[in-house]
């Protein structure tokens, strides 16, 4: 398609400008503008047929004026920008798909093709500096592993592997970091195969007996136990370094101001992120999404403006955009999930339109363990201007995160659910929006100067994060980080993959039980229900023998109602997790299946 001129362009975004009457995303302030054309007029949108992508647009293409195509201008350009509606949220369901109608993503051929037309033009390969930028080279679908593929992943190979099928679910489990979701499919540091007990021992909390057995930590997707080097550094910062940050010339101040700023430079090479700035430290995920949501939602969605989410969202990445969606009189569509709980590509696809103004999607569902294609998602939702948000709370811990090869504009997660502490986690803001991002909450520290008639505000990410912050616990993120990265990501995985395949085989043969969430790519999640059986019966006889599992709807009601179940039982593991708790946890539900729960001490 050709390009407009820029003279017309200027014309029709002057117009736009002056009359008020669109939402722009200013320029980028690291871009020049267009001559004569005021900053902030118009972002990029570049539509073409309704669910019929054409050439992919480079994702590291300019937010500007040039790249705008006709059909990009805004229809509803009437609307101010401050429209309140009190209307409900609207929400679009694409009807579930049928038994019949499965669509698996991975066959579906205009999803296909576009992929591998992106890999081959390399469109969102990262930059050649990035370790990451070879594996992105790559067909879309690495090969789940077998065993030479599993060490040849551990210790940083690519490998094509043949396929080992599960038979039990009709696929192959793979539970592994690959290209297209976002990973680039590379561990970070490995220092040789994971030593699970010697892992056990740097977590003191594991060292217990529940109701007489030893603890079996299977909750790690609710929340994962902390390293004795995370307990010492919040404790070694209370006891040598406490001090506000940012605002004294006294030593401590001096000492815990480098140690916060030292953790965001942790969290900034951790998500393979350009620079600290680009991080802000929220209390959580859920935090994070809601300063989006009042940020980027706040100030540019508009009425009739269109909000992505999955099926198999958390209830953080809905409610926030709910309540700004219903502020701004935007309209919530929902991406359907096949029966496996994969995403529909030809449905997303179908969904993005020039409306679609954000895209918020989990990188991994935390009530199926579905690991989303984020890398072909967010190129696909770059094609329509939309902005991203990827919901990192259950892949961080799981697998290697690339941001900038990812294409997001925003990446969230959670502190606790990485073996930090709770009341920490990060947000990674792209750098084109730092500055027209307004804040969201007031306060010290993240000013410049105030009179009562006005405020200048700090620069990303001081603009953010508005009084004092959680300081010793972002101390022990970086804790935390260091030592996720001394194992091993890559050894993490594959450790958490061969006790996920392991339990589902083995949860799989028991009679009348159903695993919920079966897709070909997951983390290490197994959510499942029994007939005859209350999911909170089970977790409470699970518990009477000392095995910790999440029972009940997980904060993510959507995605289990998509299979006709309200609560499901749901094992998580992590590193510290090993196979006897495995069989501890599957003996115990054969006996409930068998109807008789009371727990034995067989295993001890
Ligand atoms: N998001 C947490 C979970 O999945 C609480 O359990």
């Amino acid at each position: 398609m050709e390009p407009f001129s820029s003279d017309l362009i200027a014309q029709i975004a002057t117009k736009l400008f002056r009359e008020g009457a669109h939402t722009p995303e200013p320029s980028p302030p690291n871009r020049p503008s267009t001559p004569g054309v005021p900053m902030g007029t118009i972002r990029e949108r570049l539509p073409t047929q309704p669910g019929v992508p054409s050439a992919p647009m480079s994702p590291s293409a300019p937010h500007s004026l040039h790249g705008i195509s006709a059909s990009s201008l805004p229809t509803n350009a009437n609307v101010p920008h401050s429209l309140v509606s009190e209307a409900p949220v609207a929400v679009t369901q694409a009807a579930p798909a049928s038994a019949g109608s499965i669509s698996n993503f991975n066959a579906a051929p205009s999803a296909q093709q576009y992929a591998n037309q992106q890999y081959a033009n390399q469109q969102y390969a990262p930059s050649s500096s990035s370790p990451a930028s070879s594996q992105f080279a790559t067909p879309r679908r690495a090969a789940p592993m077998t065993q030479d593929g599993l060490q040849r992943f551990v210790h940083g190979v690519r490998t094509q592997a043949p396929v080992r099928r599960d038979d039990c679910l009709g696929g192959e489990p793979n539970g592994f970091a690959t290209a297209h979701n976002g990973t680039g499919g590379i561990p970070l540091a490995n220092s040789g195969p994971l030593n699970v007990q010697s892992v056990r021992k740097d977590f003191p909390v594991l060292n217990q007996r529940v109701h007489g057995f030893p603890l079996a930590w299977l909750d790690n997707a609710a929340t994962t136990q902390k390293p004795q080097v995370v307990i010492d550094a919040i404790s070694h910062f209370y006891a040598t370094d406490n001090s506000n940050i940012h605002r004294a010339a006294h030593s401590l101040a001096a000492r815990a101001t480098e140690a916060y700023e030292q953790s965001r430079q942790t969290v900034a090479a951790f998500l393979g992120a350009r620079s600290d700035k680009d991080i802000v430290f929220a209390r959580g995920t859920t935090e994070a999404i809601n300063l989006v949501a009042n940020t980027y939602g706040a100030r540019y969605l508009k009425k009739g403006d269109e909000i992505l989410l999955s099926m198999v969202e958390h209830h953080a990445n809905i409610v926030p955009w709910q309540m700004i969606a219903k502020r701004k009189g935007a309209e919530i569509r929902v991406i359907p999930v096949n029966d496996r709980g994969e995403i529909i590509m030809d449905e997303y696809i179908r969904l993005l339109n020039p409306r679609t103004r954000i895209v918020s999607l989990t990188h991994a569902s935390n009530s199926l363990g579905t690991i989303l294609p984020v890398v072909e998602m967010t190129a696909l939702a770059k094609r329509y201007g939309a902005r991203v948000l990827i919901d990192g709370a259950q892949s961080v811990s799981h697998m290697p995160i690339n941001v900038q090869a990812m294409g997001c504009d925003f990446f969230v997660f959670s502190g606790h659910k990485i073996f930090a502490p709770t009341g920490i986690g990060a947000l990674y803001i792209t750098e084109e929006l730092h500055d027209v991002l307004p804040p969201w909450q007031g306060g010290g520290n993240m000013i410049k100067n105030v009179t009562f008639e006005k405020t200048t505000y700090s620069e990303a990410p001081a603009k953010f994060e508005a009084g004092t912050p959680n300081i010793a616990d972002a101390v022990g993120l970086r804790a935390a980080l260091e030592y996720v990265q001394r194992i091993g990501l890559g050894n993490i995985a594959a450790h958490e993959h061969a006790l996920t395949e392991n339990a589902t085989q083995k949860l799989a043969a028991i009679p009348g039980l159903r695993i919920i969430g079966t897709a070909k790519e997951k983390v290490s999640v197994i959510s499942f229900v029994l007939d005859g059986h209350s999911t909170e019966e089970i977790g409470k006889a699970l518990d009477q023998a000392g095995i910790a599992v999440r029972s009940g709807h997980h904060c993510a009601q959507p995605s289990l109602r998509r299979f006709g179940v309200e609560t499901t039982v749901r094992p998580s593991f992590s590193i510290y997790n090993t196979h006897e708790e495995v069989d501890r946890l599957v003996e115990v539900v054969q006996r409930i299946a068998r109807g008789n729960s009371t727990a034995k001490r067989s295993f001890f």
